[in-house]
């Protein structure tokens, strides 16, 4: 059956209208809260999310909503919008431009819409599960790079990164030691995008909540992309890991995750 156009529409308009919130408080004065010792929460994401649960009752009363603050059935029947009302909120609350918000539609757990929105760039990024992926209305297309030394990857680190700082820092020096080099934005759902851009070629991080990732999966997989867990299982919004690349480096990169990190290996003797 096809998707109701104002699915998309609705997507469109609730990231969008995030944009403008996240513009109004960006860079002034908020009120800034601690969610955990390094997660922040301001007053900014609250708002959003608000306004996003506010839209959806009055469109769609019938909705399941599962959002960052606020939270939600994890995996209810029917449709979800699963949706993070700022992705990248400690940019946001030191002033720095890389943030977005992310929002995806699930039906019975299958994404079938997905829509990031980036203020600062005004980039809105796209798309359908079926009916590829677009970037302000440009057809996406994943990167053609074959090799891991010719390769820019991006990652990101889980705020419980001070409890598993040599896990999370040996795969880090893996991909570093191979990669032309890697990045850290600070917002999964924009650099699960920029794979899907060509900008990057390869994405990982190790422990994703469903509001990081379900859009970023889906605009990866349309642009003709690859996406798993980082143990190679199909990807789910569920499934807390993340391997996204423009699938010729996604073997070469499972095979990284899959090796003790540098420092463990055996030295070899002269
Ligand atoms: C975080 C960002 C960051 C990633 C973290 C996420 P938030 O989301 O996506 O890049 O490394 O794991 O939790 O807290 O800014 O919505
Ligand atoms: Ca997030
Ligand atoms: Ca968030």
């Amino acid at each position: 059956m096809p998707l109701d156009p104002l699915y998309l529409t609705t997507a469109i308009e609730a990231v969008v209208k995030a944009g403008e919130l996240q513009m109004a408080g960006f860079g002034k004065d908020i009120r800034i809260d601690k969610k955990g010792e390094i997660d922040l929460v301001t007053e900014i994401d609250i708002a959003v999310e608000r306004y996003f649960r506010g839209l959806i009752a009055e469109r769609f009363p019938g909705h399941a909503v599962l959002a960052e603050e606020m939270g939600g059935a994890m995996s209810p029947a029917g449709p979800c919008w699963i949706f993070d009302p700022i992705d990248g909120t400690t940019n946001y609350a030191h002033g720095v431009p890389i943030f977005c918000a992310s929002l995806a539609l699930e039906i019975d757990g299958v994404a079938e819409i997905g829509a990031v929105f980036d203020p600062s760039r005004g980039e809105l990024f796209t798309a359908e599960r079926g009916g590829g992926a677009f970037l302000n209305g440009r057809p996406l297309r994943v990167s053609s790079v074959g090799s891991l030394v010719d390769a820019l990857l991006v990652t990101g680190f889980p705020y419980d990164v001070h409890t598993r700082i040599d896990e999370i820092v040996g795969l880090f020096a893996s991909f570093i030691g191979r990669a032309r080099a890697v990045r850290r934005l600070g917002s999964a759902a924009i650099d699960m995008c920029y794979v899907a851009a060509g900008r990057m070629d390869g994405f990982w991080e190790a422990d994703l909540a469903p509001w990081d990732i379900a859009a970023g999966g889906l605009i990866v997989a349309e642009a003709g992309g690859a996406v798993t867990t980082l143990a190679g299982a199909p990807f789910s919004s569920r499934g807390r890991s993340v391997l996204a690349s423009n699938g010729h480096l996604h073997q070469a990169m499972l095979d990284v995750v899959g090796q003790p990190p540098a420092w463990r290996r055996p030295q070899r003797t002269q």
